[in-house]
């Protein structure tokens, strides 16, 4: 079912105190509202610091990574069965500094993808075009490569467990760039529209997509009120209790005011 989402990206931040102050202000301060779901994706080790302050609340636990394979000779990496283990449900998979910054091919990808959702994991996959790629207008090109790659022969089973972040490269991180909040609807469109005619109109419509690129409380509700902006992808605002929930707020709000499904 489609529900807004707010999800905290961490990336390579917060030491254990930071971590364990960050998780246990953001479950107290989420109320009881269920409208929204939420989940934060630390790093590797402080998921089960963060799984242990988390416990009672709404927030649900993800990671920002994986290995795809259950166990092995695989010096340094972490398996989906470990994430179960440690009570994550979801996980990120394709996030653009991995694919840009550590060389992630969409075949590598597709990979995690499916050995995750093997798992029982649901997946946050990320697709999303660079500047240049943006500039060159190979905005669509980009972003059906990386659909058709990505998620190469899944079933529609299989596709309820997974949603789509859409992150513009030049949008992320303090990038000083923000993608507008109709460059984020026309790129969720588009998306949605690739992925009906490659996995039927169904799978399309109870698709989520998420928008990830800078999402601040102060765009949240531009962006969330969005036809077809089913959540949001936070990494640098969801360093803090404070924005984080107010993104949280803002999302409610927009459950308050049914927009278009798109
Ligand atoms: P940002 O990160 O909100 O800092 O742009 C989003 C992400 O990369 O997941």
């Amino acid at each position: 079912m489609r529900q807004k989402f707010v999800i905290g990206n961490w990336k390579m931040h917060t030491t254990t105190a930071e971590a364990s102050h960050l998780a246990t202000a953001i479950a107290a301060g989420m109320g009881t509202d269920d409208r929204v779901t939420v989940a934060v994706c630390p790093p590797f080790p402080y998921l089960a610091l963060v799984g242990d302050r988390l416990k009672g609340s709404r927030v649900a636990l993800g990671a920002q990574n994986l290995y795809p394979a259950q166990e092995g000779a695989f010096t340094g990496e972490v398996s989906p069965t470990m994430l179960l283990d440690l009570g994550c449900q979801y996980v990120i998979l394709g996030h653009s500094e991995r694919r840009h910054t550590l060389g992630e091919s969409d075949a590598f990808i597709h990979h995690k993808v499916r050995v995750a959702l093997d798992a029982g994991l649901e997946v946050i996959f990320c697709i999303g075009e660079t500047l240049a790629q943006r500039q060159a207008d190979q905005t669509r090109t980009v972003l059906d490569r990386q659909l058709l790659q990505g998620l190469d022969g899944l079933s529609a089973a299989a596709l309820t467990h997974l949603s789509i972040a859409y992150e513009p490269v030049w949008a992320i991180g303090g990038s000083g760039h923000h993608a507008t909040p109709q460059q984020a609807q026309d790129a969720h469109a588009i998306i949605r529209h690739r992925f009906g005619q490659i996995f039927g109109a169904r799978s399309a419509q109870t698709l989520m997509i998420h928008y990830g690129g800078s999402v601040n409380p102060e765009d949240a509700d531009a962006l969330l009120s969005r036809p077809g902006v089913d959540g949001g992808l936070i990494g640098g605002d969801s360093l803090k209790a404070e924005p984080f929930l107010a993104i949280v707020q803002a999302a409610i709000r927009q459950t308050q005011t049914p927009v278009e499904a798109a």
